[in-house]
């Protein structure tokens, strides 16, 4: 089975904090750390290696896509040093630009299969750090308020019914809402797909920049549904909001969130620190404390209790290969922006 939960080895959990105790003061240094998950996961995150290294982490946090753009508009100079989070498909069209490092990290061995696969198709220019599936969720109380049937799939939501009602991210800067695409693509094929984006069109409030803000839109009730992986609606349920998890009923896609080391990163040696720590179940833990459930990828890593069950959902057999490759994924965004952004709303 491609998901199973796993159990965590609090005697892995040690040694990697033995590894990682504070290092000379000689051996310290900078990280340019480019950031794809949540800001709130990502501040614990620097801070974290920062104590367990002395290694000084600037940080910035942008979305997948966007990150990708960055990266490669500073191929002749590059600026970060690493890459951690955001969806796998900009990682992989990374690498096969050739915009990342080749690192076989020692943790490898550690992997679940799905995120040494990442790191096997990339020549070991990408690993996988978390895998999360996507779907959408729903404000409760307002859907009871509006008096709205509930929807329960990618179909039901180009229903007119839902007329600006639903909100999800920009496909080019948002690694999630690329996802979208590209499972809908997966699911119905390229022509019935761009027929239901083309009709969702219509009842999509607004295309936000970064991928989770649909769950906080569907959390306050700014928008009915968002849809996200269903991982960033958990956080908002967690957090008390009236929401309603959906993992649609035709089955869905999902990512494998990833990490590559920059080419021409200026510190080479922390960046492979990091990459190496980024893999152990202590630093995957952090994700608990900043509310983010993705399933972990190392095999000892603790899967939280909140996280939806992979292994429950009806998942699609994603083809990251191609929906990874550079010339499917800007083909698919060039398609999106001429045929779903710019369609009538009426
Ligand atoms: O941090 C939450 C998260 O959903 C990750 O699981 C995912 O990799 C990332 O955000 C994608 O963000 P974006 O859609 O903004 O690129």
């Amino acid at each position: 089975m491609l998901f199973r939960r796993s159990i965590g080895l609090a005697a892995l959990a040690t040694t990697a904090l033995a590894i990682f105790a504070p290092a000379p003061a000689s051996a310290q240094g900078e990280l340019t750390l480019y950031c794809s998950v949540q800001e709130e996961w990502c501040r614990p995150v620097a801070q974290a290696f920062e104590r367990a290294t002395g290694i000084k982490v600037a940080m910035t946090r942008k979305s997948s896509g966007e990150t990708y753009a960055q990266i490669k508009a500073e191929t002749a100079n590059p600026r970060g040093d690493i890459w951690w989070g955001g969806t796998g498909d900009p990682h992989l069209q990374a690498a096969e630009e050739n915009l990342t490092e080749t690192y076989k990290s020692p943790k490898l061995a550690e992997l679940l299969p799905w995120a040494a696969k990442q790191a096997e198709q990339s020549k070991f220019k990408t690993v996988g750090i978390y895998a999360g599936a996507l779907g959408f969720s729903f404000n409760k109380e307002q859907l009871a308020r509006k008096k709205l049937p509930e929807p329960k799939c990618w179909a039901d939501l180009a229903k007119p019914e839902y007329k600006d009602e639903v909100q999800v991210a920009d496909p080019n800067s948002s690694g999630t809402a690329y996802t979208k695409v590209a499972t809908l693509v997966q699911l119905f094929g390229e022509a019935k797909a761009f027929d239901l984006m083309k009709a969702m069109h219509k009842n999509i409030n607004q295309y936000t920049k970064s991928g989770a803000a649909p769950a906080r839109a569907a959390a306050t009730g700014e928008s009915l549904i968002g849809i996200t992986f269903l991982h960033d609606a958990v956080t908002q349920a967690v957090n008390g909001a009236p929401v309603q998890i959906v993992a649609p009923c035709e089955g869905t896609g999902y990512e494998i969130g990833s990490m590559s080391i920059i080419k021409g990163a200026r510190n080479l040696e922390n960046a492979k620190k990091f990459y190496d720590w980024a893999l152990t179940p202590e630093m995957q833990a952090i994700a608990l404390q900043a509310k983010s459930y993705q399933v972990p990828s190392n095999k000892a890593s603790q899967v939280p209790k909140e996280s939806p069950d992979l292994a429950q959902i009806k998942l699609i057999d994603y083809d990251f290969a191609k929906y990874g490759s550079s010339a499917e994924r800007t083909r698919l965004l060039q398609k999106w922006d001429a045929e779903v952004r710019n369609a009538p709303r009426r």
